[in-house]
């Protein structure tokens, strides 16, 4: 699936636009800036299918991208979908649209049938923020299955990650609807990319 193409194929702005469920979903959250659409593309191979930026705030939807080759039609949809989204804590934009991405985000998290799992992505240089939390907190409360990932970590020291990796499981070890292993990440270096294409494979086959 990560080996063939992918394709965009809609932005929604708000919950009225989200297409009819079918594929099984699979998100990335996390504070604006972190790296969700430059992970995406680390994913999928392809450099410019997520737009990134330097700027929080880029990603102002949710942006859903598919593998190409599937028609739509019933019986022909795609395995799986996955979902770049706004970011949440920050951005250089006006606060009411900060705050309709962050509704967004939550109204989403909490209410999609087919939504298998979160990856919910913390900057390795921040750790996990009181946005985290509550995001966290949303998706027990949800019952959402979701699992922390690390990014960005050529910007720490290589010998500091496995201290962190420690550090963040034992923060969310009691989290009812957390996955209990963290993957690490940099979508610059292609670190832990292959480690977390097989574990959505293994989220959506399971
Ligand atoms: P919003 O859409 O604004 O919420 O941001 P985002 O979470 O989608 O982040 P994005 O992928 O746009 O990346 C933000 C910045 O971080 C860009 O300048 C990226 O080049 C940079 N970045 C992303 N991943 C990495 C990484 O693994 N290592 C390094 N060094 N930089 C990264
Ligand atoms: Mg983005």
């Amino acid at each position: 699936m990560f080996g063939n193409p992918w394709i965009f194929i809609r932005g929604v702005p708000s919950m009225e636009f989200l297409p009819p469920e079918g594929p099984t979903e699979i998100a990335f959250a996390g504070r604006s800036n972190v790296g969700k659409s430059s992970l995406i593309n680390a994913l999928v191979g392809q450099k410019g299918l997520a737009r990134t930026s330097n700027t929080p705030g880029r990603t102002q939807e949710l942006n859903y991208f598919v593998p190409d080759g599937y028609s739509g039609a019933a019986g022909d949809l795609p395995p799986m979908a996955l979902i770049d989204m706004p970011g949440y804590g920050y951005a250089q934009a006006p606060k009411a649209h900060v705050d309709a991405w962050t509704k967004l985000v939550f109204d989403y998290l909490r209410g999609r049938a087919t939504l298998k799992r979160v990856y919910v992505l913390i900057d390795s240089r921040h750790g996990i923020k009181p946005n985290d939390d509550d995001v966290l907190s949303l998706l027990d409360k949800a019952a959402v299955s979701y699992q922390v990932v690390l990014t960005k970590t050529d910007k720490i020291k290589a010998g500091a990650v496995p201290h962190l990796m420690a550090e963040t499981l034992e923060k969310i070890r009691k989290r009812p609807a957390a996955f209990p292993e963290i993957v690490a990440t940099s979508s610059e270096k292609g670190e832990g990319i292959e480690e977390l294409r097989s574990a959505i494979l293994t989220a959506i086959r399971n």
